[in-house]
């Protein structure tokens, strides 16, 4: 299993970045689960200020999304399921300015940005059959199904696990799950809200079970 979690940081010039406010410990969690689990496990950990300090987890740092794109391009062929957890920028500064942006010579300034790449539905375009993909999706609560719905569809991925946005620096998680149609059977869609850890434990048998069952078929 590859579970990639925490924030990309997309460079302005040499010191300064732009970031989220993603822990990373939702995947940490979800790694110590998979190898408690005896699931071999690579955890790849964006800038996160939490050390994972889990035995038996091989764990990979990432920066940029570029880095993490790299990283998925090296890993996911030898992976039975890729959860995705990580919180990818969006758009990245069109230059990285070197040096340090100094307030005095510049005045005020913009910064040109442009869209990243959908990391997620570039390894689905590639994925073989028997892989099983998770996606992850930060939605506003009162509209969490209209938005994460479609990104089945648009990312190509078995299941997507939805989150309402205030979960992001919380210590508790509410996900709901939106399985594809073949895996509708086997997923519950909500644990209600619990733990990260305790989110963890509902979720990983879960997706061992998605696998078989793709496997199977
Ligand atoms: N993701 C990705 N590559 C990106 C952005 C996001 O692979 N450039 C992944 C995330 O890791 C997550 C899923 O896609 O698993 C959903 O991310 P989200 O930000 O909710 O979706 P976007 O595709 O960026 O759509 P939008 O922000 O427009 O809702």
């Amino acid at each position: 299993m590859l579970i990639t979690a925490g924030p990309t940081r997309e460079p302005i010039d040499d010191v300064r970045f732009i970031g989220n406010r993603s822990s990373g410990t939702l995947g940490i969690e979800l790694a110590r689960e998979a190898v408690n689990r005896g699931i071999r496990t690579t955890l790849a950990l964006g800038s996160s200020v939490h050390e994972p300090n889990i035995r038996e987890v091989g764990v990979t740092r990432f920066e940029t999304t570029a880095d993490l794109h790299q990283l998925l391009l090296c890993r996911v062929p030898d992976i039975d399921i890729l959860v995705m957890a990580a919180a990818v920028a969006d758009h990245t500064p069109a230059v990285r300015h070197p040096g340090k942006l100094g307030r005095n010579e510049t005045g005020s300034i913009t910064i040109d940005l442009v869209p990243t790449p959908d990391l997620l539905a570039s390894v689905a375009a590639s994925a073989r059959p028997d892989q099983l993909l998770v996606g992850f999706a930060l939605e506003p609560a009162d509209r969490l199904a209209e938005s994460a719905q479609p990104k089945h569809e648009t990312k190509h991925v078995a299941l997507i696990v939805a989150t309402p946005h205030d979960t992001m620096e919380s210590s508790e998680n509410e996900a709901t799950l939106f399985p594809s149609a073949a895996l509708s059977h086997l997923v519950e869609r909500s644990p209600g809200q619990r733990s990260k850890e305790s989110f963890a434990a509902w979720l990983i048998p879960m997706l061992v079970q998605c696998l078989r069952h793709k496997a199977n078929r």
